[in-house]
């Protein structure tokens, strides 16, 4: 098979790693990839997987690069190609192409949208109100003490979310999205939820509009700084499983939130096939949903895939042609832990072009895979090229093992400025005391 993946970030890194691994891909292209993505080889026959420089929101220089190349199957990371609609472009060309339609996307693309559905189908979720008028915003706030999360409804680059302690928080929260329009046109409406308290955790579920296949469980870490300070970042670390969410919970999750979504997937004739990713907070009264999320996590995809023992490209094929009942997923019993290691100043403003060091000597390693984020070549050498740079990944027997080894690999790659978190999964090392 001929495979297209789009995206250029860690978690594209580990879907084309993964998907390489497949005999049944034969040759493989990333737009736009990165320096990491364009070392790979695929497994059935040593064929480099080949950079295009398409960008991952240029629906249509993708669709037609996709024309007269002809991918068996093309595969989109990013939230925004599928706001954007490039499913449905695909499928309108004659492609066959993997992730939700343009109607489906809304789960993310909306809050609004997601907020409304959960509550018409009992889906655990945080109490919650929408608003376009500040004043009845502020008013709904007050009703819960200030202590609530102000989103606005439409996509805003993760930063979207501002969390609040007391009115005068949620009051300068409102103004900010309503009325100062800080996200622009995705502040027209916010979504305002009580402010859950418990242990936060991220879910993926693969879906082929008729069924619902649950991964294990996985954390991520916001905050740019250790000790979860710092400002919000698209993710610092992650690791899969956790000790905070039991078999039981796994039950209750499947029936409290993904078949109700899949009956109003019904309902509503939303036909969602890709992965549905919804982030959750572990309350006393049980899981709740404080979002969904339309494709995979970043850098969830980073522990999950070393753990998925199935062949990904038959797990997408089976999600694309409604044939994901007949599979079951598996996954091996080891713990991934993947620390990202960003440049000097990111979440802000941070410098690029500084040459990596160490990666060479890495690739040795077993158990080790470092996923390349924001990474470009220059004159031959591997450089930073974003926010981001690697997802450093291991995996081990427990998660002490993998821990020790993804902090060794760090400690092994070296570039000017280079920042990281030095506590992922410490937390649930101390729950493990
Ligand atoms: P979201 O993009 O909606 O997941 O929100 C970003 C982050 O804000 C989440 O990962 C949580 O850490 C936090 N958050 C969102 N909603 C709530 C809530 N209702 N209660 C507590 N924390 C929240
Ligand atoms: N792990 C955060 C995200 O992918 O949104």
């Amino acid at each position: 098979m001929k495979i297209l993946v789009v995206g250029s970030g860690g978690r594209e890194h580990a879907l084309v790693w993964k998907l390489a691994q497949s005999p049944h891909a034969r040759q493989m292209w990333c737009a736009p990839g990165n320096a990491g993505i364009g070392q790979e080889r695929l497994a059935a026959n040593g064929a480099l997987v080949q950079c295009v420089p398409i960008g991952a929101e240029d629906l249509p220089g993708l669709l037609a690069f996709a024309r007269e190349q002809k991918p068996d199957l093309t595969v989109v990371g990013p939230d925004n190609p599928l706001a954007m609609g490039i499913v449905d472009q695909f499928q309108a060309a004659g492609l066959r192409i993997w992730g939700p339609n343009q109607r489906a996307a809304q789960f993310e693309a909306s809050k609004v949208f997601s907020q409304q559905f959960m509550e018409k189908y009992g889906i655990a979720t945080a109490r919650s109100g929408i608003f376009e008028e500040p004043a009845a915003a502020s008013r709904f706030a007050a009703g819960l003490g200030g202590k609530c999360a102000v989103k606005a409804d439409g996509l805003a680059l993760g930063k979207g979310v501002l969390i609040c302690r007391d009115m005068q928080q949620a009051d300068a929260a409102i103004e900010e999205i309503l009325v100062r329009r800080a996200f622009g046109e995705a502040g027209r409406r916010v979504v305002i939820q009580e402010l859950l308290e418990g242990v936060e955790v991220s879910l993926h579920a693969l879906c082929d509009g008729k069924t619902a296949k649950l991964f294990p469980d996985a954390q991520d870490h916001k905050r740019a700084l250790d000790g979860d300070q710092g400002l919000n970042t698209g993710g610092m670390g992650t690791y899969s499983p956790t000790p905070f969410f039991g078999p039981g919970d796994a039950i209750v999750v499947v029936r409290q939130i993904l078949e109700p979504w899949l009956k109003g997937c019904a309902a509503e004739g939303i036909d969602y096939r890709g992965i549905l990713y919804p982030g959750l907070m572990l309350t006393r009264q049980g899981p709740k949903v404080l979002e969904f999320n339309a494709r995979f996590g970043d850098p969830e995809t980073q522990v999950y895939l070393p753990r998925l023992e199935n062949d990904l490209v038959e797990l997408m094929m089976a999600c694309v042609e409604g044939t994901l009942a007949k599979v079951e997923l598996k996954f091996n019993a080891m713990t991934a832990v993947c620390v990202i290691m960003a440049s000097g100043g990111y979440p802000g403003k941070y410098e690029k072009g500084k040459v990596i060091s160490g990666l060479e000597a890495v690739a040795a390693w077993p158990n080790t895979k470092v996923f390349h984020a924001g990474t470009a070549l220059a004159d031959g050498r591997v450089v930073t090229s974003g926010g981001r740079v690697l997802g450093v990944t291991a995996w081990g027997k427990d998660l002490p093992a993998a821990r020790e080894a993804a902090y060794a690999a760090v400690e092994r790659i070296r570039f000017d400025g280079a920042h990281y978190r030095r506590d992922i999964a410490a937390k649930a090392l101390k729950n493990r005391e």
